[in-house]
């Protein structure tokens, strides 16, 4: 797939970096210096380049959106229309000091998303892990036994390329339902964040969250 990258920052590079290098073609956009996301595509592989936000979207089958929530607007002013396009969603609502989300109970960053681009697929996923364990379980994905990644939209066309990109990532992904379950899982994102920043359990915590099959 053609992914675009919207924000390549601690998320974005990593996401973008591991998804060039399951095969897809992928377009790094939104730092605030180009030799970054030059540096990032070279670091990358040759299945990477770096655009503009309205280069990373052009044609493509799938866009990680990977902002700050106050960047949001931002970014997607200088994308430009997405009709019709996968979004996939790792932004958390989260407000400018980075201590609480801005949204939740009745509705969700996604669907806040979802409403803005009324034409686009959106889902969330991605946003339930901390940066740091994803260039692990990506080297460990040949393994048997792969840590769960949960994912929601409303759209099954966007959920599906989704789960692809999940399981490029090495998770194993677990369909939450629909985007409304973002309202759960923004709120756990924030935990498991909390948990692996300000406790003592490291962001291997990630690991622990494993579907149970009986
Ligand atoms: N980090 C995590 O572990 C994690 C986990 C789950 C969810 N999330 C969510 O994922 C989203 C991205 O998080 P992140 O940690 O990847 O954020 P980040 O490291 O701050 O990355 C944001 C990107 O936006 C760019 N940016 C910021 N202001 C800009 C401006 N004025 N002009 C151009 N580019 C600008 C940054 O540029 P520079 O590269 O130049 O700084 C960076 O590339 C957030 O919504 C966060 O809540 C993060």
């Amino acid at each position: 797939m053609r992914v675009g990258i919207l924000g390549s920052g601690l998320m974005g590079s990593k996401l973008g970096t591991l998804f060039a290098r399951a095969g897809h073609r992928v377009v790094f956009s939104y730092a605030r210096r180009e030799s970054k996301l030059r540096r990032l595509a070279r670091e990358a592989g040759r299945n990477a380049r770096a655009g503009t936000p309205s280069e990373a979207v052009r044609g493509a089958d799938a866009i990680l959106l990977a902002v700050h929530w106050s960047r949001v607007e931002d970014v997607l002013e200088k994308a430009g229309r997405l009709p019709g396009r996968v979004v996939v969603t790792c932004s958390l609502p989260m407000n400018r000091e980075d201590t609480a989300l801005v949204i939740g109970r009745t509705t969700s960053g996604a669907e806040t998303l979802a409403k803005r681009l009324p034409k686009a697929r959106v889902v969330s996923a991605f946003n339930t892990v901390p940066s740091e364990v994803l260039p692990g379980v990506f080297e460990a994905r040949r393994r048997a036994a792969r840590p769960s990644l949960v994912y929601c939209g409303d759209d099954a066309k966007a959920k599906r390329v989704a789960a692809e990109l999940i399981r490029d990532a090495g998770f194993d992904p677990v369909d939450a339902g629909p985007l409304e379950i973002a309202r759960y899982t923004e709120p756990f994102a924030l935990l498991v964040a909390r948990l692996a920043y300000d406790g003592e359990g490291g962001p291997e915590l990630a690991y622990r969250f494993e579907r149970c099959r009986r």
